[in-house]
């Protein structure tokens, strides 16, 4: 009886393998960093070759450090950096530029002439995005009309596009599978996410080709077989997210209300509204959840731009700290932060904000004001993000008649320092809860390559097996908690202010 379950999660800084028994338990894990290539300012690129280079060996040596062979996997899930955009050639295999990157701004000179053809409400309603140059539409569009020679052969049907998982799937079946999965189709901006299907009126006015796309299936499917020489034996690829609605899924919130947010670089967070499409009065992004059956269900998204980053800041930028892990015992040093405030615009504020041009502050200074403070600010900062996202959240969903988020499940590195999840329940009001795996993202894939594979029957069943860590309990009475919000949204005002 094969056991166990191979997760690969191909992030935007690294390449991991998660080898799972089928109670999510962790067996096995590699990891290996991916290089950064910055040709211009603002643009940012993955060679293809080095993100299954990075990918196959952290395959290969999760399944060495376990002791365990291609037979002994019932099934591979693949979870990844959304929007990033590569294209190859079908017969060769070979991509035609390096991918380009979810974070790269290069076309937004596109965007911008599509929003001023007044195209953003029809793209809103099919799509549930905002017209910017994070999705991948615009970028395809870029390699298209950029690299020689690619529209000629797009139009010949000799080119393939795919986000991360689409090009990790033809590799690992040998070139014989062009798929990807609903949620990250519906990072494109080409996906009509009520039908499943790619729109043929976006993919006209984007000049994009029909023949380049892949087939897109549900996230829990039969995605293809691994070929043999690639990990010694056949194995099924049953399971396929994005890694946030990955680890939407890993925490198990499958229904309307059910919210989780990812403490990495960035803070995502993303609430499940069912099989509600809802458009947001907030500044939130509409998106497909994982979906293991044909049947849609969507997520409302936000991000914050600089979470754990701020933390870096503090270490490279202020030099207060060596290393990232002693900001806790500096800010616990502090009973509070004094009245300081850092909003941390370094690069514009996100949802519910939308001012790209803020540019961070630090306000409350005082003639007491030590460094122990400003990073105790700093850390604050995240859990202030992270409020204004979930209740801005919060509203859309009683605005749609839904209730207020009841409970947040966190995961991502950030997420171990309890002084900010406390203080991240006392804004809220709300419980914030760690799961004893916090490998949310990648469980999420191996979660969905289980369902397809009879591993698991249902998603009651991955309910039961999900567990809490740790519950943090709001300690803040109300009124404080809401003092606080006020004294942040005004320190955002000061930032924002011309
Ligand atoms: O939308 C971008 C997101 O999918 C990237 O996630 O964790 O690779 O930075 P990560």
């Amino acid at each position: 009886m094969t056991t166990y379950l191979l997760a690969l999660d191909q992030g935007t800084s690294s390449s991991r393998a998660i080898l799972f028994d089928t109670q999510g338990r962790i067996v096995a894990s590699a990891q290996q960093e991916l290089p950064q290539i910055y040709p211009r300012p603002g643009w940012v690129e993955h060679d293809p070759h080095e993100i299954w280079r990075t990918q196959l060996g952290t395959a290969r040596d999760a399944l060495a450090k376990a002791g365990l062979k291609a037979s002994d996997i019932r099934s591979v899930g693949i979870t990844n950096q959304r929007e990033t955009t590569i294209v190859w050639n079908r017969k060769t295999g070979q991509p035609i530029h390096h991918g380009i990157v979810w974070q790269d701004r290069r076309a937004e000179p596109t965007c911008q002439q599509l929003r001023e053809a007044g195209h953003s409400d029809a793209i809103l309603q099919k799509t549930g995005l905002r017209i910017d140059a994070y999705f991948s539409g615009t970028k395809l569009q870029w390699l298209l009309d950029h690299v020689p020679g690619a529209r000629d052969a797009a139009e010949r049907g000799e080119l393939a596009f795919g986000t991360v998982d689409s090009w990790l799937i033809w590799q690992l079946t040998g070139g014989q599978r062009h798929v990807t999965d609903v949620s990250n189709a519906s990072r494109t901006m080409l996906f009509n996410v009520h039908t499943n299907q790619w729109d043929a009126d976006l993919l006209a006015l984007l000049h994009i080709p029909a023949s380049l796309m892949p087939e897109v299936l549900p996230s829990a499917a039969n995605f293809g077989r691994t070929a043999d020489e690639v990990l010694g034996g056949p194995i099924t690829i049953g399971g396929v997210a994005g890694d946030q609605q990955s680890a939407l899924f890993g925490q198990a919130c499958f229904k309307a209300g059910m919210a989780k947010n990812t403490y990495g670089t960035g803070c995502f967070m993303l609430m499940h509204t069912g099989g509600q499409f809802q458009t947001s009065a907030n500044g939130l992004l509409t998106t497909s959840a994982a979906q293991p059956s044909a049947t849609p269900q969507f997520a409302l998204e936000g991000s914050v731009f600089v979470g754990g980053a701020v933390v870096q800041w503090l270490r490279d930028g202020l030099q207060a700290i060596e290393h990232s892990g002693q900001v806790q015992q500096l800010a616990e040093s502090v009973p509070d932060s004094g009245g300081v405030m850092l909003v941390p615009a370094f690069t514009g504020l996100g949802a519910p904000y939308w001012e790209p041009d803020a540019r961070g502050s630090i306000t409350g200074l005082t003639r007491g004001t030590t460094l122990a403070h400003i990073a105790r600010a700093a850390l604050e900062s995240i859990a202030y993000q992270s409020a204004a996202l979930l209740l801005a959240m919060s509203r859309d969903a009683v605005a749609n008649g839904g209730a207020a988020v009841s409970e947040l499940r966190v995961d991502g590195g950030a997420c171990v320092n309890n002084l900010l999840m406390q203080f991240q329940a006392d804004l809220l009001g709300i419980p914030v809860v760690r799961p004893a795996c916090v490998e949310t993202t990648a469980l999420g894939a191996a979660y969905l390559a289980g369902l397809s594979s009879g591993a698991y029957q249902s998603t009651e069943e991955l309910s039961s097996l999900w567990k809490a860590e740790r519950r943090f309990v709001p300690t803040m009475d109300k009124a404080r908690a809401d003092e606080l919000m006020a004294r942040w949204e005004r320190a955002v005002r000061q930032t924002t202010a011309p």
